[in-house]
């Protein structure tokens, strides 16, 4: 796989993709793991003399309309704080042959939410050409690990445009996951929660003949979703609030977690089990991050934004929490563990 090690960057446009896809609330970004990953190849780059860099990214699924529920504006605040010494700049899609107008002192650049446009989802050539065109980009740096599953215009069509590189977050993920599943130790386990049910049903799945045991929680638990094998264990009971809504596992579904955990000699995590990010419906993604930040004995992978940006906090305070491989990746890892073939990462040079 190429890297940005691998090319002359002095004075070069970088186009890059990332993932800032980061949880917000009330208009801040509550988590900022996703972004701070990211720079370590900002540096590189920078330290080695690149004229810009505009980074691109999605949030959430606006479905291919302007919606400013969806803005990456509070990523750039986060940009611009971690970046004081430059000047940062932020800026809409373009619309067709438009130029962007970057001030040449801008080194920096962020533009809005690629999934604002139809053509990023359709993986449209002539989208992803048009912000090329309109950045003046000479160089495609692929960082955006979480998204590489997806055959979208900025992770597959755009190979047709440019010469695509990874970067640094892309690259270390790709390793650690690969070193993580070598030997994968038997009984696995895979715990599975978050709410995007579409995608996760396809996924339990797929993990059958892997996992000697599966456990399903979050919202796709209190959604009612069916088990379809005997190795699949659906959360029973759940903890809710005045209007009967299910917002987190309860104790036994808890405890079940636990035992499976003790048991286990490789776990992988996707999903948090409740509405962790109110801290009473947080007790059993607790729970189960403290038991799995214990377990020295076993490969524990934890993956997924909202699940890593949960640990990563819970191990600020609880120091003594460690796992084997955290990812900033969801559904990426997941895939990637599976072994299938991305189209974000086919797309990189060889
Ligand atoms: C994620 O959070 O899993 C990635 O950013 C991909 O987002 P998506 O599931 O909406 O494609
Ligand atoms: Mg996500």
């Amino acid at each position: 796989m190429k890297t940005i090690r691998d090319i002359d960057l002095k004075n070069k446009t970088i186009l890059m993709r990332v993932d800032y896809n980061v949880p917000l609330k009330n208009g801040k970004v509550v988590d900022d793991l996703r972004i701070r990953e990211s720079f370590p190849t900002i540096n590189y780059l920078l330290e080695n003399g690149v004229k810009r860099i505009v980074l691109i990214s999605h949030l959430g699924r606006p479905e291919g309309k302007e919606n400013f529920d969806f803005t990456l504006d509070p990523v750039f605040s986060v940009l611009k704080k971690a970046y004081k010494n430059l000047k940062v700049g932020f800026y809409s899609l373009p619309k067709e042959e438009e130029k962007i107008p970057i001030p040449e002192q801008v080194q920096l650049a962020l533009l809005e939410n690629l999934r604002f446009n139809p053509g990023e989802e359709e993986n449209s050539p002539e989208f992803i050409k048009n912000i090329i065109d309109a950045v003046e980009a000479d160089i495609y740096v692929q960082d955006g690990f979480a998204v590489i599953h997806r055959a979208h215009a900025s992770t597959d069509a755009v190979k047709e445009f440019l010469p695509v590189y990874a970067g640094f977050l892309l690259e270390k993920e790709v390793n650690n996951l690969k070193k993580a599943i070598e030997k994968p130790k038997k009984p696995v386990l895979v715990i599975i929660g978050g709410s995007k049910i579409e995608d996760k049903a396809p996924l339990i799945e797929k993990f059958l003949p892997i996992a000697d045991k599966i456990i399903v929680g979050g919202k796709i638990a209190a959604d009612g979703y069916k088990p379809t094998d005997k190795k699949i264990y659906v959360a029973e009971d759940f903890d809710e609030d005045s209007n009967h809504a299910k917002l987190d596992i309860g104790p036994l579904s808890t405890a079940k977690i636990a035992n499976d955990i003790n048991d286990a000699d490789t776990i992988i995590w996707n999903g948090l089990l409740g509405k962790a990010e109110d801290p009473t419906y947080a007790t059993s993604s607790i729970i189960t991050a403290e038991i799995l930040g214990s377990k020295s004995d076993a490969t524990t992978i934890i993956c997924g934004g909202d699940t890593t940006g949960f640990v990563e906090n819970l191990m600020k305070t609880h120091k003594k929490l460690s796992y084997s491989l955290v990812s900033t990746g969801g559904g990426a890892a997941l895939e990637f563990l599976l072994g299938k073939e991305l189209p974000g990462l086919k797309a990189i040079k060889n």
